[in-house]
């Protein structure tokens, strides 16, 4: 029987394929339409402290490769997905989630979490550390220092399992760098890549997204090379403690599989998702379990983290 059941440190699930924070993670409904779905589990839209309107629309746009979007966190503020995945928890059978969370400064980002780490929930956390559409604030994980800090301020009081999503490096001593720096910290796990942050997309003569004046972050076919790259430099570089989680690209069971195979430990499903719902998750399922078959793999344990070099 081939399964592509996984893990996150101590966190079963029946499916590695989720979806990507940001999409289809807004409200209670369509969280609920993930978890009813073929999804191993669902992340939330990202947490602020306040609830936020986010940036003027239009902010997403899908294009024949993949999408931009703006969407500047809009969000329910962090205690209504906190409360969410605390319900869901108590529920019996529940799936395991993650609470995808920030501040819109470190001060907030502390709040949030003091008050993650006072509340009854037991699941994983997801500290978005790459954000790139907030106008005039940077996105974390590109000022290293800044990360180590903020990764040291917050390990000295939370003991609750907490992972990071990155932006895209590229270059390899920025990979040297990113990776000596979560090395330090107990992560849960480390998710490679949030978009590619600040493209252009142009029709005619005019952007086609209205903030920023059409800047914003690249998703689909275009960010999945730079995605596999970085999952697996992570995979070459972190304590095999810090499972990785693989996003980017993804729309076929095949570009799961190229995820695996770079060490992802779970794969998120983004652009792809928003274009075509929750049933994506059954397709691209079967499209990996029938490549695991044809090749007789029976569990993500048989390849994850195997590609082949050519010397
Ligand atoms: C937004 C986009 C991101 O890529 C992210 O990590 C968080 C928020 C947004 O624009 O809402």
């Amino acid at each position: 029987m081939v399964s592509t059941a996984t893990k996150i440190g101590t966190f079963d699930f029946d499916n590695c394929l989720m979806n990507a924070a940001g999409v289809y993670c807004m409200t209670r409904e369509e969280l609920a339409d993930i978890d009813a779905s073929a999804a191993g589990s669902f992340v939330t839209k990202t947490g602020t402290l306040n609830a936020r309107a986010g940036n003027p629309e239009p902010r997403y746009v899908d294009t024949s490769l993949g999408s931009i979007n703006s969407m500047g966190l809009p969000n329910h503020g962090f205690q209504y997905y906190l409360d969410f995945v605390t319900e869901l928890q108590n529920t019996p059978n529940s799936k395991n989630h993650f609470l995808s969370l920030v501040g819109m400064s470190e001060e907030e980002t502390h709040t949030i979490l003091k008050a993650v780490q006072d509340s009854d929930y037991q699941g994983l956390v997801e500290l978005n550390l790459s954000c790139p559409n907030v106008p005039g604030k940077p996105q974390i994980a590109y000022d290293f220092e800044t990360t180590e800090k903020l990764l040291k301020d917050i390990f000295a009081y939370f003991t609750k399992p907490l992972g990071v999503k990155l932006p895209p490096y590229f270059d390899i001593a920025h990979f040297d760098r990113a990776a000596a720096v979560f090395n330090q910290f107990p992560l849960a796990f480390v998710n490679c890549i949030n978009s590619i942050g600040n493209g252009l997309v142009i029709e005619d003569e005019t952007v086609v997204i209205k903030p920023k004046h059409g800047f914003g972050g690249i998703g689909g076919d275009y960010i999945k090379p730079t995605a596999l790259a970085n999952v697996h430099a992570f995979y070459q570089r972190l304590n095999p403690t810090i499972p990785i989680i693989g996003t980017g690209g993804v729309k076929t069971g095949r570009d799961a599989f190229e995820h695996i195979l770079c060490g992802a430990s779970m794969v998120q499903l983004g652009t792809v998702l928003h274009q075509e719902g929750p049933a994506v998750f059954e397709r691209i399922t079967n499209e990996l379990k029938a490549i695991m078959t044809e090749k007789g793999y029976e569990s993500l344990d048989d390849f994850r983290g195997k590609l082949q070099y050519l010397d």
